[in-house]
């Protein structure tokens, strides 16, 4: 299947761009064995290339061209199958930019196109050509150091629940995981996960439990969680625990039982942040919008956790706005190399700073996804790359350091 694949990239420092010439030409040649054509823009800073061709040989070589030192911030733009090739003359043609006038460079890069495609604007690959060329796009590169530019040292700031509480039954448990704010280096949150006593996960609590048992089952396990919390001394800082939207719409006495549990360890409801999941959310939602009522009337903050990962999308803003969102895992997996994910959470961002709706990215692992995410407005973290969740207790932070070298 012929497959279309752009990218841009950062040139290396160390890098001269008259050394570009003998690079395109090895490129050329392995294009041509493996059927590969293309272009590849040069602005002095950036790249900017399209390879098209049979979709193994496009990904391994851009593969390749992404493990290349010569260039960083690799990001792939598009993705795509195409009818016919769009530089199809070439192996890869190199064209920098800088040799042309400012007017007449869209209309230059065009001209290498297979001549169908020429003055084809509406085409989704050339709109992207488009907007390099004019140069329109360049404040939402973000372009980030080098993941190995930081250190992540541990606090050592662990702490353990010392006698567990009496609320710990068989049943179940908890492990806390903060949220962070790695420049601040401060712990916003500390989210509650549920566990069966011997620490397996939620899919395993609820397991074997039908109707409104489950129901049941996760309204009392906050008994345990805001326990826990207790004999922890949380203190002062925000804790977050996760409801199924249904325990409040099924259970009408269950506001008033979370509220009693908090009074009852010594927490107050301001403290508190419910997060719900999207999906469950929508499949309900005047029910659950009523109930959130009562909980906001408590003084309990509401979030939307896996943000972005259901079918209601920001849509659901305008009909529910939480305190907080938490941006779905699969949209901060490498949000540093996928164009795509970037426009997205761009969009999130740009929506929730409009309704004051706090960001908070989860499952960051990689040094590279949080400084993205920086750059692009979030500060709040949460992720293997500062703390795995500890069970029955609170974990150390690995707080981020500029290494000097830089
Ligand atoms: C901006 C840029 C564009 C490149 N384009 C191509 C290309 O189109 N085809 C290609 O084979 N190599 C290209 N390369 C070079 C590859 O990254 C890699 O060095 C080359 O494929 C040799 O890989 P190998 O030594 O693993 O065989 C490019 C490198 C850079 C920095």
């Amino acid at each position: 299947m012929l497959t279309t694949l752009i990218y841009r990239s950062h040139i290396c420092e160390h890098f001269p761009p008259h050394d570009l010439k003998e690079m395109v030409n090895a490129a050329n040649l392995k294009n041509g064995q493996a059927d590969v054509t293309g272009i590849l823009l040069f602005n002095g800073v950036h790249f900017f290339q399209l390879l098209e061709g049979p979709e193994e040989s496009v990904f391994n070589i851009y593969q390749r061209i992404c493990e290349d030192s010569r260039h960083y911030n690799v990001v792939e733009v598009f993705c795509d199958f195409a009818p016919h090739r769009r530089f199809g003359k070439a192996g890869m043609e190199l064209f920098d930019l800088r040799e042309y006038e400012r007017e007449e460079v869209l209309q230059s890069v065009l001209n290498r196109g297979t001549s169908k495609y020429q003055l084809i604007y509406d085409d989704r690959a050339l709109q992207f050509f488009r907007t390099f060329v004019e140069a329109t796009e360049k404040e939402n590169y973000f372009e980030i150091p080098p993941a190995d530019s930081w250190a992540f040292v541990s606090d050592d700031n662990s702490v353990q629940s010392a006698s567990l509480p009496a609320e710990i039954t068989t049943e179940c448990s908890f492990a806390f995981q903060p949220i962070v704010d790695p420049l601040a280096q401060k712990t916003v949150s500390l989210e509650a996960l549920i566990r069966t006593s011997s620490g397996e996960g939620s899919a395993a609590f609820f397991s074997g439990l039908e109707g409104d048992e489950v129901y049941k089952a996760d309204l009392k396990s906050k008994k345990t969680a805001f326990a826990l919390a207790g004999a922890i001394n949380v203190g002062a800082r925000t804790l977050s625990i996760n409801l199924l939207p249904m325990t409040l719409v099924r259970i009408p006495e269950a506001v008033n039982f979370l509220l009693e549990e908090i009074e009852v360890n010594g927490l107050v409801p301001e403290q508190i942040i419910v997060e719900f999941t999207e999906n469950e959310v929508i499949s309900r939602l005047e029910e659950f919008t009523s109930a959130v009522r009562q909980l906001k009337a408590a003084g309990i903050r509401v979030a939307i956790d896996h943000f972005g990962g259901g079918f209601a999308g920001l849509s659901l803003l305008a009909q529910f706005q939480p305190e907080r969102i938490k941006i779905n895992r699969e949209l901060i997996r490498d949000v540093h190399k996928s164009g795509p994910r970037q426009a997205i959470v761009r969009a999130i961002i740009q929506c929730c700073a409009s309704l004051e709706i706090m960001v908070s990215a989860v499952g960051v692992e990689k040094p590279e996804e949080w400084m993205w995410l920086e750059s692009a407005g979030v500060s709040h973290f949460q992720g293997h790359l500062f703390a795995a969740p500890a069970f029955e207790g609170i974990p150390a932070v690995c707080w981020p350091e500029m290494l000097s070298a830089m």
